[in-house]
């Protein structure tokens, strides 16, 4: 384990932004993190970095920054119907669902392609078609930085929600995430409850996918409309989608009778934040070098060498128009430094 200083975080974050650390280390295993700790000093700024896929720099960092590279894929358990299986922080996700399929574990092909590394899938509960970490979760184990010991928690105490869970809050840069466990079945169930998904099955005549073939469609239909970070820099969805009052809802629709709606448990309606951006004509809006991607309006991308404090001001500016014309506050999906 060894500190740098001055270190560019500029091949370590999704956006592509030229970010230096004060200080950084590569944290390989528990016993990294521990002699980590020793080092550490509670009053300097802490950052854990996966794969940085869900980051906006703009600013220098001037603390220290641990990227989180832990290996391993382990089932550690099975009965009849699961496997429990076991990943280190660092894994890379996709590499993570792909190894599942192949070995034909059912639970985590919805999420294919999803960046980044199984340590941060928790943080803000990784969701995509239908399935949500949550739903296959067992337990995050993780180091507490202030006091270098292990705890364990199981899927309940994690608090997650809709990209939401405890370590995006309350414990958020108090617990570094080791490893995480999640239960998948011996005979997958297929989830294609999603529109899009079983569309694309159905145009290419598959009546009973196997989870080969559900990552496939989710692969293809990705491929279609988010940018590829190695070719243009981007964080995914830069926003979540916002949910209002049923009320609300029927006010707007009387106006805009275009709007879908999805109706949640609470009685409250979750929209779409890619239609409203697009509603407002924001679709390849610009500010600097960054832009509202013009296939998926959700997502911001670093276009032409951007700096993160152009990110943000787009950022803020596709805010205040939708607070204008619609009184819905976007909240950020991506964390900001
Ligand atoms: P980072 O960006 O490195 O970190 C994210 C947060 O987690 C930070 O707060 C960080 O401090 C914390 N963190 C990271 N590792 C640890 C750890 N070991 N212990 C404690 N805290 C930690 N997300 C979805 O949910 N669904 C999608 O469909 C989706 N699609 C995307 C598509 C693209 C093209 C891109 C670029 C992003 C997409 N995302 C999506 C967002 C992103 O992939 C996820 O949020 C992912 O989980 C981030 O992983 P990361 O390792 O890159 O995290
Ligand atoms: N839409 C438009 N105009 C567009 C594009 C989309 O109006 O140009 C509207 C359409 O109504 C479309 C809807 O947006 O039906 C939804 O688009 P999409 O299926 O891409 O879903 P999303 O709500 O934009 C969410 C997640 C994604 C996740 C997909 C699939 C959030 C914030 N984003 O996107 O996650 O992959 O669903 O489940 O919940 C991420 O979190 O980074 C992310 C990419």
């Amino acid at each position: 384990m060894e500190i740098k200083h001055n270190f560019s975080l500029r091949n370590l974050n999704t956006f592509d932004l030229p970010a230096i650390s004060k200080r950084y280390a590569t944290l390989k295993s528990t016993q990294d993190i521990h002699e980590f700790l020793k080092l550490y000093k509670a009053n300097d700024e802490l950052l854990i970095l996966g794969g940085g896929s869900n980051i906006l720099f703009t600013r220098d960092f001037d603390g220290t920054t641990v990227k989180i590279e832990i290996p391993g894929i382990h089932v550690v358990k099975e009965d009849q119907g699961y496997y429990w299986v076991k990943a280190g922080a660092g894994v890379n996700w996709n590499d993570f669902v792909e190894s599942c399929i192949k070995a034909d574990m059912g639970g985590v092909e919805n999420l294919s392609l999803i960046p980044g590394a199984v340590g941060a899938a928790p943080v803000q509960n990784i969701g995509a078609y239908g399935v949500e970490l949550k739903d296959v979760l067992e337990a995050v184990e993780a180091i507490e930085i202030s006091t270098g010991e292990r705890y364990y928690f199981r899927n309940h105490e994690c608090r997650f929600g809709y990209r939401d869970s405890i370590f995006k809050n309350e414990y958020r840069d108090r617990f570094i995430i080791t490893n995480v466990a999640l239960r998948l079945r011996k005979s997958p169930v297929p989830n294609t409850s999603y529109g899009q998904i079983a569309e694309m099955l159905d145009t290419k005549g598959i009546k009973n996918p196997r989870i080969r073939e559900v990552s496939d469609a989710v692969i293809q239909i990705r491929r279609s409309k988010l940018p590829d970070p190695e070719v243009m820099g981007n964080a995914g969805s830069f926003f979540k989608n916002p949910t209002i009052t049923a009320e609300k809802f029927t006010d707007i629709k009387s106006s805009h009778p275009s709007i879908s709606g999805f109706d949640q448990p609470d009685g409250k309606v979750k929209l779409s934040a890619a239609w409203l951006i697009d509603q407002c004509g924001l679709k390849g809006f610009t500010v600097g070098g960054a832009a509202v991607h013009d296939k998926q309006p959700l997502v911001i991308v670093n276009k032409n060498n951007a700096t993160g404090l152009e990110i943000l001001e787009l950022a803020n500016k596709v805010q205040s128009t939708i607070l204008e014309k619609f009184q819905i506050q976007l909240e950020p999906e991506v964390r900001i430094i």
